[in-house]
């Protein structure tokens, strides 16, 4: 294992009601708020309503910026950071899925910030100071309530980058799994494989002994495995909600990646793909992920393969290696399938048309892809074609 220093403050609120936990938490933070939201979900299910009472018994005066599209804009950014600088905003509430709260982390140190805030994204500047960010998570998907990330689209060069800092982590969030009943099935079963892959590009390494790490991955996977299609058929089921969005934050806030190196393979491919197509991104996941996995399986990884595979898919031990790696990697996709997630890129209607410039951007935006394998422009390339 390598070293680490874990600092997670973040404080989670969950459960049902507990938005009732904004007026204390708002009382002691914030003088004025801007409140983020998306394209209007949130306020069609009554959401918004939840908040702005519980912002009301705060008596804390507001500013709305709604409109946040998935996949969030540069654009957007820019508005946000204005809005606060007129406004004299000292608070952002986000409330929505991770779109919205990336925007809102983006627009917390944009406002702290004298140069362009796509100098965090594109130029490697590390942001000092930001606003404070608390969440509303209406979708299991991203981690974003309880990470320091941040993506968000230039759209006018279709560059799709992400910056990480503790000083966007949020402050609270807030996690009603009854949020997250009104999520269609698509971006549903799209949550529940983000939050699988998640896992995959922290479990699968080659740092040894990272056993605490890798058992909690593998429960995270398996609780995915349980509840993933019971939200997908009965969006109303509590319990399942709960085990699913609970598992999204935990997969993907440090915890099991500390001590580790991580790979983000998938993820670097897959940005490159909602950077130019506006897909969603766990629907590119479930397309690239598979894919990576066949592409990297070797004598070098199939251990670790075939550790997922008996652990994850219960296959049996008796069977060759190599048998039992290329099962695991069939048994995932099939998985996703059985989510009605597209599996082939031609299912979201993307050709090979881009796949050069995808594979050259994503080297020049990462710097280094892989680490479980490491990648060049000729790996991305094919792996997009195996995905075709
Ligand atoms: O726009 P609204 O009206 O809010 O509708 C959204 C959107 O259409 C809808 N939705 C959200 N909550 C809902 C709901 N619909 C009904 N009821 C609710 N309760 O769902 C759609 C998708 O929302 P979005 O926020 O885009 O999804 P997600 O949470 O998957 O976020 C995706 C974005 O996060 C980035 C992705 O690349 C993508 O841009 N990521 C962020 C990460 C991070 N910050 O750590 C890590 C991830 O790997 C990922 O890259
Ligand atoms: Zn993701």
């Amino acid at each position: 294992m390598l070293n680490f220093t874990h600092h997670i403050p973040t404080i989670v609120y969950f459960g049902k009601g507990q938005v009732s936990a904004l007026e204390s938490e708002l009382k002691k933070r914030a003088k004025k708020i801007l409140i983020v939201t998306g394209q209007g979900s949130v306020k069609k299910h009554c959401i918004f309503d939840d908040v702005i009472r519980e912002i009301k018994k705060a008596n804390v005066p507001y500013v709305e910026l709604s409109g946040i599209k998935p996949n969030p804009r540069l654009k957007s950014v820019y508005h946000g950071i204005e809005i606060c600088k007129k406004e004299s905003i000292d608070f952002i509430l986000a409330v929505g899925g991770g779109s919205v709260i990336d925007a809102s982390k983006a627009i917390a140190a944009g406002v702290k910030y004298n140069g362009d805030v796509w100098d965090f994204f594109a130029e490697g500047v590390k942001p000092t100071d930001a606003l404070p960010v608390g969440t509303v998570l209406t979708l299991a998907a991203t981690g974003s309530e309880m990470n320091g990330n941040t993506v968000i689209t230039k759209e006018d060069t279709k560059r799709k980058l992400a910056f990480g800092s503790p000083v966007i982590r949020p402050v609270f969030s807030i996690l009603d799994p009854e949020y997250t009943y009104s999520v269609n099935k698509y971006h549903t079963a799209a949550g529940v494989v983000d939050i699988m892959v998640h896992v995959f590009e922290q479990y699968f390494s080659h740092t040894p002994a990272s056993d605490v790490q890798d058992r909690i991955a593998e429960a995270l996977l398996k609780v995915c495995i349980k509840y993933g299609p019971i939200v997908y058929k009965k969006p109303h089921d509590y319990d399942a909600r709960a085990n699913i969005l609970w598992a999204g934050s935990l997969a993907l806030n440090d915890l099991i990646g500390e001590g580790k190196q991580e790979d983000w393979a998938s993820h670097a491919i897959e940005h490159e793909l909602s950077a130019i197509y506006d897909i969603s991104h766990g629907a590119g996941l479930a397309i690239v992920s598979p894919s990576w996995m066949k592409h990297v399986l070797s004598k070098n990884t199939v251990n670790k393969f075939v550790e997922y595979g008996i652990n994850i898919w219960n296959i049996e031990k008796n069977r060759t290696e190599i048998d039992i790696a290329n099962e695991a990697i069939d048994r995932t996709k099939k998985f996703f399938k059985s989510l009605s997630m597209p599996t082939t890129l031609k299912e979201v209607n993307i050709s090979d048309e881009h796949f050069e410039k995808m594979a050259k951007n994503a080297m020049e935006d990462w710097g280094k892809i892989g680490s479980f394998k490491k990648l060049t422009e000729k790996d991305i390339v094919q792996i997009l074609n195996a995905s075709l």
